[in-house]
């Protein structure tokens, strides 16, 4: 460790390019933005480019991402959590002409933005999460549904109707029992089950 860097991805690295050449695992910002270093270190998802090995007692135990099908080594595969994400369109949708610049946002609107377009899609929450595990076929997971979150309160989206009518399902939102995983393993400090939360309550307020 003398001559690693201080990360458990460094030492991934160094055991990649000095030992074993066929240790496999994802990464490329090596800065926590990416998502791509996404595994389980020490009993929790995390990014291994900023989890430092000395913040593990003893051996440090790493494991892919739990319950999700392993391709090899430390890679998931990620291809369903991939197509649940493209399943709540997450882009801007509008049926009103495009002004002449852009479409403008209040400081306010924009405001509510925060803590939801910093996720960068990980899957550490979704991986943590029990309903997932089981469910994960049909219930669209904490990642999934914040990002469709996200969409539901932009001020400049126009498909908020459309956005619900897709996400009341008994399995694909109401699989969320609130058991907080997704938050407390969440390595942005983003916190899933607060929009999963509030989008029930756009639910409930949309059946006045
Ligand atoms: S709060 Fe909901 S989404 Fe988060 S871990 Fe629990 S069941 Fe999963
Ligand atoms: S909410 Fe957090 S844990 Fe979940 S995908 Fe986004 S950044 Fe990763
Ligand atoms: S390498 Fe990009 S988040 Fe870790």
């Amino acid at each position: 460790m003398d001559k690693c860097g201080p990360m458990v991805l460094d030492a991934l690295i160094k055991i990649k390019s000095e030992m074993d050449a066929s240790l496999t695992f994802r990464r490329s910002c090596r800065e926590g933005i990416c998502g791509s270093c996404a595994m389980n270190i020490d009993g929790t998802n995390t990014l291994a480019c900023t989890k430092a090995c000395d913040e593990v007692k003893g051996e440090v135990k790493i494991y892919p991402l739990p319950h999700m099908p392993v391709i090899k080594d430390l890679i998931p595969d990620l291809t369903h959590f991939y197509a649940q994400y493209a399943s709540v369109e997450p882009w801007l949708k509008t049926d009103t002409p495009a002004p002449t610049r852009e479409r403008l946002q209040s400081e306010e609107d924009r405001a509510k933005l925060d803590g939801l377009y910093e996720c960068i899609l990980c899957a550490c929450c979704s991986t943590s999460c029990p309903s997932y595990w089981w469910n994960g076929d049909r219930y669209l997971g904490p990642a999934v549904l914040m990002a469709a979150y996200r969409w539901l309160v932009d001020s400049r989206d126009e498909a908020t109707g459309e956005r619900l009518d897709q996400l009341e399902d008994p399995f694909k939102l109401y699989r969320c029992h609130t058991i907080m995983n997704c938050a407390k393993t969440c390595p942005k400090g983003l916190n899933p089950a607060l929009a999963i939360a509030e989008t029930k309550k756009m639910l409930v307020e949309r059946r006045g």
